[in-house]
Parts: C-alpha cells; structure tokens; sequence
C-alpha cells in the first residue's frame, strides 16, 4: 500500500511540473500545490482533486469558477460514525467496490481467489491535447482504471469514461462498470427529470422530487429500449423551461445501461451510471481491457430549456456522423404506411413518381423487398431481392427514383430472423439461447448473437454486398424487439455474459466498417419507433426514426420529450393519413403537415389517395420548409407552450444560429369557453434587429406590426387568431 502511494507522489512530481495544459478544445489544467484538476470551458467548471489518502475527490461541477480560484481536496473527511464509515462520506470522483462501499461504485470485480474488494487510489495522469487521462489502481493488485475527462468548449459538457485494465495472471469478473460518477451539490433542493414510454408513446417526461434513496433509469433489454431514455435532467426545485440550474447528462451506448440517483443519508447526490449491472459478469483476461461508454453532462443557469440546447449543439458539433457540419436532412418519402409489406416494382414507382412531384428528395422502400416476406412471419434475415416482386432486381426501380431526381433508400432489421427463413434453417445456433430452454419469440422473430464473430461477418457481408450492388444513399436500420434468454452456449460459461458488451462493440463495429467502406451512405436507428435512440448510436447514424405513432397531435407530446435530449435534426416525422391507424383521428393536412415540420420532415401518406388539392397543400409546404430547415434542424429550440400534462396548446420556436429567422408553430388542441390563444412571446431573438413576420399557415391580429424589433416580439409578443379543434398556425421571422 505504502508502494503504491510513494509511486503515486512520484508521479505527481513527474507530470505535475507539465503543470497547466491548455488544451485546444476546452481548458485542462492540473494544479501541483493543491493536487487539483480542473476542466474549463463555456460556463462550466469541473472539478476534482487528490487526498491525502490518494483517493479521487469530486470538488466541484457548476458555473465558471475565478481563474485564481483555488480548490482543495487535501484531506480526506472524519470519519462519520461507526455505521457509515468513512468511505461513503468521500465523494468519491470514481470508486471501486471495496472498503465498505455502501452506495453505487465504478467498478466492482470477482478474483478467482474469491477476493471481491477493490479500493483505487491514484497512481498518474496525462494530459494529451483535450484529453485527460488519470491513472488509479487498487491498493494491493494489479487492477487498473484509467479515467478520462474531456469538456466541449462550445458547451462545456463534460465526456467521461473508464478502462479497467487487469495487469494480473489470471481472468477476473467485472461485475460492475460504470462510466463516471458525478457530484451535485449537498442540498435537498433537487427535482430528477426523465423519460419514458412504450411502443407507440415514446419519451413521456417525468418528474420526481429526490429524496434519500435512489431512482434507478435503466434497460434490460440488450438494447436501448423506449422505456427510459439514457438521459438525466436535475434541476433546482425552482428551476423551469427558461431559468435557474440544471445538471444533465446522457451515455454514449445502445445496449442494456443504467443511471442511477442516489440521495445519501448526508444529502449527497450522485448520479452514476454505465452498463447495467443485472446480470452483468464481464470475464477480464489477463493483460485486457474494458471500456466503458461515455457519460456526457453538463451543467447551466438557465433552465432546462438550455440543458436541451446545449445537447442539442453537442450532438450537432460534436456526435452525429457529420458533425460539426451535418448534412440537412433530405425531405423523405416511405412506403411502409402506405403499401407495408405489398411493396412491388409498379407499385413503389408510382408512388416514387408522386413523392418527386412534390418536391420529396429521397424515397425509401421499407419492409417486404426480400426473401419470403409477405408478412412478418417470415424472412427475415434473407437479404436477397424476392424475385417475384423485383423480377429485375432492385435496379430498375432505383434507376427510376434517380431519374426523379431523388436518391435511393431501403429499410433493413440486420440482427433479427424469422424462425421461417433460410438464414434460421441454415444456423439455428447463431441467435442467443440458452440450451434446452425456449427461444422466445418477438414479432415472430428471434436476434442473432452479433455477439459471435461468424455472425458478425456474415451481416457485414450481407449489408455490404447489397451497398455494393446497388446505388443506395440510406439504409433505415430497424430492431423490432428486446432480448430474452440472452445464452451464448458456445463459449465457456464464465464468458457467456459478456454478449452483453461484445454484442454491441459488434454492432457499432459493423456500422463504422461499412461507413467507411461506403462513405457516402447515410443510416437511420429505427427501433420500432425511438427504442434505440441515445449518443451512441447517434455517433454512427445519420438520424432517428421518432415513433410508430405518427398521429400528428400525438407527436406533439412525444417530439417535446425527444427534444428535451435529443436535436430536432435527428427526429424524423412523417405526414401520414388521416384518419390516422393509431387513434382514428382525423386532422387536417396543414395540421400533419406543421406537426412534422418542426423536425426533420418525411412523407408517409399513401400518396396513391390524394387529390388534387393536396399535392397542391404538400408541394406548398415542402418548398416552406426547405426554406427554413436550416433554422429548425441545426438553430436553437425554444419549447414555448408544453403539449405536456394534456395541455390545450402547445408551441414550439426555432430561431437560427445567427439569430437572423425564426418560426414558430402553434397548435391548439380545442377551443373552449371562447378562451382566445395565449399571447405566444417569442425567445431567443435579437433585441434590437428588426423582424418581419409572414404567416406560413393561419392568421393573426390585424393589428400587429408586420415589422418590428425582437425585442417587441419577445416581450408584447403575438396573438394567433386560432380557433375550434385540432387547429395549427406556423409563421416566419426574418430580419429585414
Ligand atoms: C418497424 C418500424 C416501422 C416499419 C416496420 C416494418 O415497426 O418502426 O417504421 O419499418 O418495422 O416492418
């Protein structure tokens, strides 16, 4: 132990006489003297330091601290009492299982001797560029944990994660493994906000007071899920949408995850989180390594509206493939609501032929192109044209959305079979299993173990080939069900768990291999709607598919929770008909239309059914929103009125980066008791730029200015003129 820590003060000499670093993304600097670090970028300061002990302490995480400011982690606390102990009273910046533990670690480890206590302290750091690397260790074995910190300068959102490296001779179970664990202030003053949902009802906002205990957010499912979103919002209890403080946070992965909020019996928070520690056992080799996900957070002044924002800007700069410059999404046409698995050759150039005519720029073919698939009983995991609806192959169809003018996508669910399919028949051991226990089915098909390197190659094959032999732009990549009975009999049982990390490395592997094979292809998550929608999955597709439900009102609700995590230029939405299948509501097509605009617009109506007039409404529509789509997919959202709660209206604002437009949408739920609109102010605008605003869709007092200041529309504010059922407005604000 003594070694371990004469080591640790060596080290500090060593690197510590780098001193400050000022990285060229955001402000690294270690502090000698007081052995702090300390992050700086944006508004935020992060901090922590080391102990007397060489243990990790969380100092500080809020707004931007004085330069000269000095932090001190010098000593470790007094003990409490008997009954704590004196570990759970440190706030541990990342702790192992050991010592008396008592609240969620970092990590946790089985050794083959049966040895199951960890306790890390410090050995090293480095600072390379952004990025800084601390070096713990536990106090007697060779078990490794390299923490590394990175803070986005445009953001200050803070990337955090852990290798745990296993320098033994022998294998050890990780049992546990968790990204970071992130400090609050001492308080009782915080609310926790989430998400969660179901198939078709996706990303309810929730909220709950913290109290001494803890509220765990989490899947089981091997995926993402649509059941809590990997994402936190903490906020002061008199924080809102537009002030006050807000801690937030989200993790970089799509298999099962966990975030945990703990309130401790001394009113520390912590917020943990990383893999999902049920049925965890992550087998280590000697000489290897595991990495977590990333767990991104940050911190503002300014409300959750902000905390959005700021994800938002970090996921546009920072995460999504093209970042810092994304493409605009392409207005999209789908076939799934309008022809599902009765797609044919005539059948989708009609309808390409329609979606051209109004300006659509991408038509996509869904389900039903391959194998036997006529239904969702069979084919699946046969990616080979049906002859009998292609007789020519893909070919002439994509020659013919070309020649519209469009490019060319096609939906596949890569890591599923149908147990009626030549794939199952040929490899009925290559979807996880337990031996001799059921194989439980979920829309009649079952997952394949990606987890397996045969399985591995033969899906990168297959995807690869059709990209090869096809001119496709985009592949809308679909998962329709979760885990059960997640076995890998194939390999030794004290390894069959880690299908839960190898599972996914495959996953995103594949998807970087064939990314970079076909750079020009873009990927949409789809997981039966938004189950696999988090920063992971983010980082290597192009865009998300929101909800099944794409009933227009619905939406509403469901498009504010995807934006209090997630940017407008990932959700995708399509105008489908009416009366919709989900609610049998029927709404206007302006209205369907002004639902959708606000992320990224789609098509999904059987264009086959349409008059006259609304090819005339829809052509209309999508040459308004190629106009402002700049501002809506990459400006900044402020969420005006909530459609939360059942509220009678809602509206939403998006203004562009340089503050130069904005629109606005409206929506009014029912008109009641002769209630005028509330006066809608706008945000987010410059005061003293001029603005003048034209009504996209439906009217407003006529005695509004028709150019005035920002300062007018964001303080008198204006007065929609919406009245009835299910009605919506839209307008512009351009400066003049
Ligand atoms: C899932 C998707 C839908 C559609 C169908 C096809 O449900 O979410 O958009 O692609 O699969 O089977």
């Amino acid at each position: 132990m003594h070694a371990v820590r004469t080591l640790g003060a060596m080290l500090f000499a060593v690197i510590g006489a780098i001193g400050t670093a000022r990285a060229a993304d955001g402000s690294v600097r270690f502090d000698e003297s007081s052995k702090t670090f300390r992050l700086d970028a944006a508004k935020v300061t992060y901090a922590f330091g080391v102990d007397d002990k060489g243990q990790l302490q969380s100092l500080y995480w809020g707004p931007r601290l004085g330069v000269s400011d000095r932090l001190s982690a010098a000593v470790a606390p007094a003990p409490g009492d008997a009954i704590d102990g004196n570990i759970n009273r440190v706030r541990q910046e990342y702790s192992g299982w050991g010592s008396g533990l008592y609240y969620e670690p970092g990590v946790k480890i089985t050794f083959p001797d049966g040895n199951r206590d960890l306790v890390l302290h410090y050995v090293s750091h480095s600072i390379k560029g952004s990025i800084l690397s601390v070096v713990l260790k536990d106090i007697e074995r060779a078990i490794l944990v390299t923490l590394e910190y990175e803070i986005d300068a445009d953001t200050g959102i803070v990337r955090r994660s852990a290798t745990i490296t296993n320098r033994t001779s022998t294998p050890v179970i990780v049992e546990q493994a968790n990204a970071a664990t992130w400090f609050l202030p001492r308080s009782r003053d915080y609310t926790l906000r989430f998400l969660s949902g179901r198939w078709a009802a996706e990303n309810s906002v929730n909220e709950r007071p913290v109290q001494p205990g803890k509220t765990v957010l989490e899947s089981r499912r091997g995926t993402t899920g649509m059941q809590n979103a990997p994402w936190f919002a903490v906020r002061r209890n008199d924080a809102n949408e537009t002030q006050g403080q807000v801690w937030f946070g989200s993790l970089a992965w799509s298999g099962s995850w966990q975030i945990a909020v703990e309130q401790d019996q001394i009113e520390q928070v912590r917020i943990s989180g990383g893999f999902n520690p049920f049925d965890f056992g992550y087998k280590l080799d000697a000489g290897a390594s595991l990495a977590t996900p990333s767990f991104y957070a940050g911190v503002t002044t300014d409300g959750i509206g902000e905390a959005s924002r700021l994800m938002h800007r970090l996921e546009l700069t920072k995460i999504l493939p093209q970042a810092p410059n994304p493409r605009l999404r392409p207005v999209l046409y789908n076939s799934w609501e309008a022809t599902e698995f009765k797609v044919d050759e005539p059948g989708q150039i009609a309808l390409a032929e329609k979606a051209a005519s109004i300006g659509v720029e991408r038509f996509v073919m869904d389900d039903g192109w391959f194998g036997a698939r006529n239904t969702d009983k069979a084919g699946l995991g046969d990616w080979v044209v049906n002859r009998q609806k292609f007789p020519n192959g893909l070919k002439p169809l994509i020659d013919r959305v070309h020649v519209l003018g469009m490019d060319f996508g096609l939906w596949v669910e890569p890591e599923m079979v149908n147990a009626d399919s030549d794939l199952y028949r040929a490899h009925p051991d290559w979807i996880l299993h337990m031996t001799g226990r059921p194989r439980t089915e979920g829309r009649n098909q079952l997952v394949l173990n990606l987890a397996r390197a045969d399985v591995r190659a033969y899906l990168f094959d297959a995807l690869d080939k059709l990209l090869s032999e096809n001119d496709i732009a985009f592949l809308k990549w679909d998962y329709n069900r979760s885990w059960s009975e997640p076995g890998w009999p194939e390999v030794a049982p004290d390894q069959q768990k880690n299908v839960y990390v190898d599972f996914i490395r495959n996953y995103y592997g594949i998807l970087e291999k064939l990314r970079k094979k076909h750079p020009k292809i873009e990927i949409e998550s789809c997981s039966s709607g938004g189950g696999r929608i988090d920063l992971g999955v983010m980082h290597l597709t192009d865009e998300v598919w929101t909800s099944d439900n794409t009933d227009a009102f619905d939406r509403l609700r469901i498009q504010d929770g995807f934006t209090q995590a997630w940017t407008p230029a990932a959700m995708m939405a399509w105008v489908t008909d009416s009366p919709t299948w989900v609610n049998n509501r029927a709404l206007s097509l302006e209205y369907r239309f002004l639902s959708s605009m606000q992320g990224s617009l789609g098509l999904g109506a059987n264009l086959n059914k349409w008059q006259p007039q609304d090819f005339a409404t829809a052509r209309r529509l999508v040459a308004e929103y190629k106009a402002m789509r700049k501002t809506v997919q990459q400006g900044r959202l402020y969420r005006l009125i909530s459609p939360q709660g059942g509220s009678e209206q809602s509206a939403t604002e998006s203004v562009s980066a340089d503050r130069a437009h904005a629109v606005l949408f409206a929506f009014l739920h029912s008109s009641t008791e002769k209630y005028p609109y509330p006066t809608v102010r706008l945000q987010g605008l410059d005061p003293d730029a001029k603005y003048r605003v034209r009504a996209i869709k439906g009217k407003f007092d006529e005695r509004t200015p028709t150019t005035a200041s920002g300062a007018y529309w964001m303080n008198a504010g204006i007065d929609l003129l919406l009245r009835g059922d299910f009605q919506a407005a839209a307008l512009a604000f351009d400066e003049e």
